[in-house]
């Protein structure tokens, strides 16, 4: 038995990205929501995620009207560079897109934006909250469990939204004969350093080696955000900051190494890397979007893209059923999400592909890898099937 009753609308569990975003883009339509977060705040606003936004991602910040700070500190990118063995390619994204760019602007600050928007609505955030369980999803009237403060809440709401992210408790609600997972596991990881120092180009450089990829981002003018490949089994503790810039200057073609200025590391984590997709993302009263229905591989920043193109999608099918008590939204919005999730898992799929060093590639794989370049290097129509991608597809 609960001590404690409340209800709302929506149910949003977990207040990353997706949760807060839909929260404030119901709030703003007069929706309610709860938002129960299993982290501190502050331990949410301490990871460090990838912060290349699509201009469809900005146009929802924009309707969700927290685009303010964005707009003034974020950077408008026209290119990006694809390196491979030493020779570059400079991707014109706005001239192959009519005119579409990336903004890069962290994730993290993204969040905090969010979270000040909530604030300043009143919205209900609820941090902390331990052993979250969803009940009879199957019934018109749901209900939520969890404990916070020696005491346990049930939250009455007409809908969950599961926001939870790959490791949340929402996903294994569907039931086993329903659900039907698609993964790939890839055989190796992500080192990455965050430093105080001026980023090395002005855009993004990916680059592929016979050593293993490597990537050159940055979140301002003296804040750079470097990766390598590197194997599953490392850990932080075998990667010192003077092995890590030796490492990065050998995998970029030699100009680029030349002029990398380095510095100590502030921030240095190993991630692994994954292709992930749940089918399908709803069951009944429960709606997955985010991290919590699929997972991408970091190469073209496709993680916070999805689960925006999720959060228009649902956002706008409880309008549909809250306004104009029409369902349809709601029921096509599984299939709907997942046709854009798929395009984007192939997208980051192939630049994974393309740039990695795979440990079990043959002489041929290495062959098919160095021609998927030279073809990309040498035509129009490739170079616009990478733009139109890693600038987002339409939602
Ligand atoms: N109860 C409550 N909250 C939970 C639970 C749970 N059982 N399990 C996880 N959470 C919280 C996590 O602590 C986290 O804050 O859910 C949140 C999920 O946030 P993210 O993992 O950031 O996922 P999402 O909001 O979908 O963000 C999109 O795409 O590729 C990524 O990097 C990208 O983080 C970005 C994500
Ligand atoms: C980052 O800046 O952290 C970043 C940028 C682009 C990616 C992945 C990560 O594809």
């Amino acid at each position: 038995m609960a001590d404690k009753r409340l209800t709302t609308s929506v149910a949003i569990i977990g207040g990353g990205p997706s949760g807060l975003l839909l929260s404030q883009l119901l709030h703003l339509n007069g929706i309610e929501t709860i938002v129960l977060e299993r982290r501190s705040r502050d331990y949410v606003l301490s990871r460090i995620r990838a912060g290349v936004l699509e201009s469809g991602l900005v146009a929802l910040l924009e309707e969700a009207r927290v685009a303010e700070r964005l707009h003034r500190e974020g950077e408008k990118h026209g290119g990006v560079e694809i390196a491979y063995r030493g020779e570059s390619l400079r991707v014109a994204l706005d001239e192959l897109t009519e005119g579409d760019v990336v903004t890069v602007y962290g994730q993290t600050e993204l969040t905090r934006d969010l979270y000040e928007a909530r604030d300043a609505m009143d919205g209900v955030v609820i941090h902390e909250a331990d052993n979250v369980q969803l009940h009879e999803l199957d019934a018109t009237s749901p209900f939520v469990t969890f404990d916070r403060g020696g005491e346990t809440t049930a939250i009455h709401c007409d809908f969950v939204a599961g926001c939870d992210g790959f490791h949340g408790v929402s996903r294994s609600m569907l039931p086993a004969e329903i659900i039907r997972p698609f993964e790939r596991v890839y055989p190796f990881g992500w080192l990455g350093v965050l430093s105080e120092t001026p980023p090395v180009a002005d855009e993004l450089i990916y680059a592929g080696h016979d050593r293993g990829f490597a990537l050159c981002s940055l979140r301002s003018r003296m804040l750079s955000r470097y990766y390598v490949q590197c194997p599953l089994e490392d850990n932080i503790s075998d990667w010192s900051d003077d092995r890590f810039w030796d490492e990065l200057r050998s995998r970029l073609p030699t100009d680029v190494a030349n002029g990398l200025v380095t510095g100590p590391s502030i921030e240095k984590s190993i991630a692994p890397l994954r292709s992930f997709v749940c089918e399908p993302m709803s069951w009944k009263r429960l709606f997955l979007a985010g991290d919590a229905a699929h997972i991408v591989p970091p190469t073209g920043a496709k993680g916070l893209n999805l689960a925006a193109s999720d959060i228009h999608y649902l956002f706008r099918a409880f309008v549909d059923f809250y306004k104009d008590d029409d369902e349809g939204g709601l029921q096509a919005y599984s299939e709907k999400a997942l046709a854009r999730v798929w395009k984007a898992e192939r997208f980051s799929w192939w630049m994974t592909q393309l740039l990695h060093q795979f440990p079990e590639s043959s002489a041929f794989d290495q062959r098919i890898q160095q021609s998927e370049f030279d073809y990309l290097k040498s035509s129009h129509a490739a170079q616009v099937a990478l733009a139109e991608n890693y600038v987002g597809l339409p939602y």
